[in-house]
């Protein structure tokens, strides 16, 4: 089969699409793609200005381009609130959400709520908003939550008594971002799980870049083991609209499944064209699926309302 490119994108006219962190690397590369394929984007920045310039840009680079800027600060659970309500009064219908927005590798931080930042900002802050805009999902048909993970989850461990590193108890940057990936596949699934059990017409997919080109690596860069890496990395490293395919794809082919993880195929998944890949085997453990769920419900005060309204 031929592979799938930018191309491939349908025509979005009349379709909403939320992406989280969508003022930079593969966000911005995919709001733009969005745009471009005339979808409304909603940029959901924790920095309006940031929004700005990423809004003027993709209008620069697409000037029929339907795009806007909402404040969202994943580290923040009112924030988080404050995003949905403003969103459900103002359109109350979402095709696509693609939670997309993330940190790695940042020194030990707490978020607002006081939870361990990379999991805070990467799993907490999405589950949180996913529930939030649960409504606006499924007002939507065939509507889709996309979830962007790494191959850095096949580091992670899930360690329920001590999931935040309290008080940095047994934390190191990669460890936590690695757990935070880890708990983005663990979420992909279980929601698939529960939106086939309460026959929602909404589909949970996963996604990772490989390795691309972005902001991401800032915390990182400057370790040893990063530096020695660098030849090779430079190799395979996609730019940033390469490693946006994967969860394009994951967000608009009509011939994805709900619990699919879609990636780059060549150079051991870290670049090529998207296609269906495998992730861990934790990744997939029903068990800590649904722990995970538990403590994410307790920890944001969040529940998912399942009944169709
Ligand atoms: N690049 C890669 O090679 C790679 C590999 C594997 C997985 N990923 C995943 O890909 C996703 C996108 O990363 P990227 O490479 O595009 O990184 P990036 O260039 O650093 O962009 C990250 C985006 O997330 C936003 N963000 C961070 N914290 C936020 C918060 N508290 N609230 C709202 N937005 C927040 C950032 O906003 P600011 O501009 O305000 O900081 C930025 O827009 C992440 O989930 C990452 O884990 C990337």
């Amino acid at each position: 089969m031929a592979e799938w490119t930018a191309n491939d994108i349908p025509n979005l006219q009349g379709r909403v699409v939320v992406v989280t962190g969508g003022n930079d690397g593969l966000g911005l590369e995919s709001a733009k793609a969005l745009a471009r394929n005339e979808a409304e984007v909603i940029l959901a920045c924790r920095s309006t200005e940031r929004g700005e310039v990423a809004q003027r840009e993709i209008v620069a680079a697409v000037p029929h381009g339907n795009v806007h800027v909402m404040e969202l600060d994943l580290q923040d659970l009112a924030s988080i609130e404050m995003f949905a309500n403003e969103f459900n009064e103002r359109s109350g219908r979402l095709d696509v959400l693609l939670n997309n927005a993330g940190i790695m590798g940042t020194p030990y931080g707490v978020t607002r709520d006081g939870f361990e930042a990379q999991m805070g900002t990467n799993h907490l802050g999405h589950f949180a908003l996913t529930g939030r805009l649960l409504r606006a999902l499924k007002r939507a048909a065939r509507s889709r939550v996309v979830t962007v993970s790494s191959s850095a989850h096949r580091t992670g461990t899930m360690r329920f008594d001590n999931l935040l590193f309290r008080d940095g108890r047994g934390y190191t940057p990669l460890k936590a971002y690695g757990r935070s990936k880890l708990a983005n596949l663990l979420f992909t699934y279980e929601l698939q799980r529960r939106f086939e059990r309460h026959g929602i017409d909404c589909i949970s997919v996963a996604a990772h870049p490989g390795a691309s080109q972005t902001n991401l690596g800032r915390h990182i860069e400057k370790a040893l083991v990063m530096r020695l890496l660098e030849p090779v990395l430079r190799r395979v490293v996609q730019d940033p609209a390469g490693g946006a395919l994967p969860q394009l794809r994951a967000a608009v082919d009509p011939e994805v499944r709900g619990g699919e993880y879609y990636g780059p195929g060549r150079f051991h998944g870290m670049s090529g064209a998207p296609v269906a890949v495998r992730s861990s085997r934790a990744s997939r453990s029903l068990r800590d699926a649904r722990r995970l769920w538990q403590e994410s419900e307790k920890l944001t005060g969040v529940r998912y309302e399942w009944a169709v309204t």
